[in-house]
């Protein structure tokens, strides 16, 4: 269960999600001139997938039947998975979708196109089906190792601009954000030229916000479910502790026994039905391959009730501290400036 303290916010925020704006403003994105793939529903997590596991776990990937990879520069592995990726087992380019991330050390208009540079010869591919700004957030670059200085004079429409540049220079077919407040997305749809294929932040059944999934879905953005397994990402662990991982959640044990499919399949599943798209994690061949197969759970409307009672509206990755920045503005369990900690 989570702490007292978020049920109580829980209860209020429950009445007051806020929700962008940008009514009548066009969510359009650019056709490119050649049509490929939409975002494939399921994809291969890489964060905390390390150097020959992450090459070992998008090979498992294409032999499961995977064609959507999420990585970033961030996660430090890039090369590594383009070793797999020009092995002469993977499908042809097209074939597969690719999302990458722009960190926020690269946020200056001048750093946006050689970042992705970078990530596309680390990758080994030509191009990104979709690069994203990671965070809404800017760091000044040449910080020392470990050392983080939010840059107050790079705002994200700069960066936006410099990431629509990379569509018109066939560098990426789409661009996105992840991690934005209602507030930051609007900023950038009232804005923009080219405008976010997608938005992927966290949201699973812990952390559900489903107002602000539908809003994205009746906006043409797609949603991309990170962290789709809850807290099963060991780094969470210390978040909320007395919530145990989410395939020992009794409820979704036996939902799991009732469909004779895995706990995380029965999750991921959930995530799938309600049309957003899903990123599970996995070094393990088994696990891959598992989390594959939920594309086949289906859940009747009553089960999807009953799965929407379990919101706990609890977020586990908010770097908002660390960073002395307020993210999630107006989200369940995200920063809000008529709450403080400790009510
Ligand atoms: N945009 C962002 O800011 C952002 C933030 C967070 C995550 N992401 C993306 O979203 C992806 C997924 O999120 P995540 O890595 O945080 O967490 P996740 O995919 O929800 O969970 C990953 C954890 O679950 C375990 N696992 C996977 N399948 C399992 C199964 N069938 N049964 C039991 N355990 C299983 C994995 O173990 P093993 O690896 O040991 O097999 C790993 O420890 C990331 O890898 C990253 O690509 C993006
Ligand atoms: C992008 O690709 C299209 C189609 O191949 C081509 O016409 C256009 O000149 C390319 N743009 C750049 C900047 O390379
Ligand atoms: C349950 O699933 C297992 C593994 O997929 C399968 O072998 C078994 O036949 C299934 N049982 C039923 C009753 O559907
Ligand atoms: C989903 O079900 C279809 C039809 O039974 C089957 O052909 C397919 O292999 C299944 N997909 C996965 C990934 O298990």
């Amino acid at each position: 269960m989570p702490p007292a303290t978020s049920h109580l916010l829980s209860a209020i925020v429950l009445t007051s999600t806020i929700l962008p704006s940008a009514l009548g403003s066009q969510v359009a994105v650019k056709e490119w001139t050649f049509k490929g793939l939409d975002i494939p529903s399921i994809g291969l997590g890489l964060w905390n997938s390390k150097d020959k596991d992450a090459t070992r776990a998008v090979e498992y990937a294409f032999d499961a039947g995977y064609s959507h990879v999420d990585s970033a520069a961030a996660y430090g592995n890039e090369d590594f998975v383009g070793k797999a990726l020009q092995s002469s087992d993977t499908p042809s380019r097209h074939k597969y979708w690719v999302t990458s991330k722009l960190w926020n050390t690269d946020h200056r208009p001048g750093r946006v196109a050689p970042a992705l540079k970078k990530t596309l010869a680390d990758l080994s591919i030509p191009y990104l089906d979709l690069y994203l700004m990671h965070w809404p957030v800017a760091f000044l670059p040449d910080t020392e190792p470990g050392r983080t200085i939010v840059d107050q004079d790079t705002d994200i429409v700069m960066t936006w601009r410099a990431m629509e540049d990379l569509v018109r220079a066939n560098l990426t077919r789409y661009i996105g954000v992840s991690n934005f407040s209602p507030r930051q997305l609007d900023t950038i749809l009232k804005d923009c030229h080219i405008c976010p294929y997608a938005h992927e932040f966290e949201t699973h059944p812990y952390l559900q916000q489903q107002e602000f999934v539908d809003w994205h879905g009746e906006h043409g953005i797609k949603v991309i479910a990170y962290s789709p397994l809850a807290n099963m990402n060991p780094t969470y662990k210390s978040k909320y502790p007395k919530l145990d991982p989410i395939v020992e959640d009794p409820f979704w044990k036996d939902m799991a026994s009732r469909k004779n499919v895995t706990a995380a399949q029965a999750v991921l599943g959930w995530g799938i039905q309600r049309g957003t798209v899903v990123i599970p994690k996995s070094v393990h061949e088994k696990y891959i391959f598992e989390n594959l197969a939920s594309v086949n759970v289906t859940f009747s409307k009553a089960e999807m009730g009953e799965i929407a009672a379990q919101d706990k509206r609890s977020r586990f990755n908010n770097p908002s501290k660390d960073w002395g920045v307020e993210l999630f503005e107006g989200l369940d369990d995200g920063y809000n400036r008529f709450f403080v900690e400790e009510l």
